[in-house]
């Protein structure tokens, strides 16, 4: 890989205590698919395609370094909102992905995850992501976590509920604290996000991981997701490991 282009990086074999500091979780909104598409003359359908091919070798190069947890925003709740043509095509590029890719990616030792509303999906959606669950429920090098029907609000108002569904009737005294909510998201469990990557040059957070993302890194790329590579995601990490990271305080 792109060894030199301005140092960092390092990583070693072992998993953190490495030389340079690779991010434990990176997020990243895949946008860009329909411009890459349109640039082309294509059906948008056919930038989503080229959107999970370019997804392979993303989360292939982020279990090598040593990421922990790669989340990769597929579809929020506001994609509903498109052309059925359209999100038909993302539930049978999803269905599709997770049948040829699973057993890769469990040979990578990749853990596959879910957050956000999949209970609404599609039922082929859903055997699908079931399936996959299971074949990698095992393995511990890398959660690929795929956000479906994912809101960030939807998923801060079923956090909310669910802790309240856990002390009802609530009593008076019971106030709900910011431990509460993170333990009753999506994402219980997992560190928050260092990085959060955008292709497409957007500033936007869209809705994505409000609560997670609160000291995050920023990087937002030009680049279309479907030409995202490992070199793309390599400038993003060497960004991040420029960065002076306070958490609101002086030094990190
Ligand atoms: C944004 O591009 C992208 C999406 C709404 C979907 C992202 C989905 C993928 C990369 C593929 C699906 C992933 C899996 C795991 C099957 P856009 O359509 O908003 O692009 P535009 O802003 O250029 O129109």
């Amino acid at each position: 890989m792109d060894t030199d282009a301005r140092q960092p990086i390092m990583v070693d074999s072992g998993k953190r205590g490495r030389v340079a500091k690779i991010p434990r979780h990176i997020a990243i909104i895949m946008d860009g698919n329909g411009r890459w598409a349109r640039q082309r003359g294509l059906d948008r359908a056919e930038g989503h395609r080229a959107g999970v091919k370019a997804l392979k070798p993303i989360v292939k190069e982020c279990a090598a370094l040593g990421v922990e947890v790669l989340t990769v925003y597929a579809f929020s709740t506001e994609n509903w909102s498109r052309p059925q043509i359209e999100v038909n095509a993302l539930w049978n590029l999803l269905v599709e992905f997770l049948r040829l890719e699973t057993p890769e990616l469990k040979a990578e030792r990749v853990r596959i995850q879910t957050i956000g509303n999949v209970g609404a999906l599609p039922a082929r959606a859903q055997k699908a992501i079931e399936t996959a669950k299971r074949d990698t429920a095992e393995q511990t090098r890398m959660v690929l976590n795929l956000a479906l029907n994912y809101g960030g609000r939807d998923e801060l108002v079923r956090a909310v509920n669910r802790w309240l569904d856990e002390y009802r009737p609530v009593s008076p005294e019971r106030y709900v604290t910011a431990s509460a909510i993170a333990e009753h998201l999506d994402t219980a469990g997992l560190p928050d996000p260092d990085l959060l990557i955008r292709s497409s040059g957007e500033l936007r957070i869209s809705n994505f991981l409000l609560w997670q993302l609160a000291y995050a890194e920023i990087y937002v790329t030009n680049t279309l997701w479907p030409d995202f590579n490992p070199m793309e995601l390599h400038k993003a990490i060497r960004a991040y490991q420029e960065r002076d990271r306070r958490f609101g305080g002086l030094r990190e």
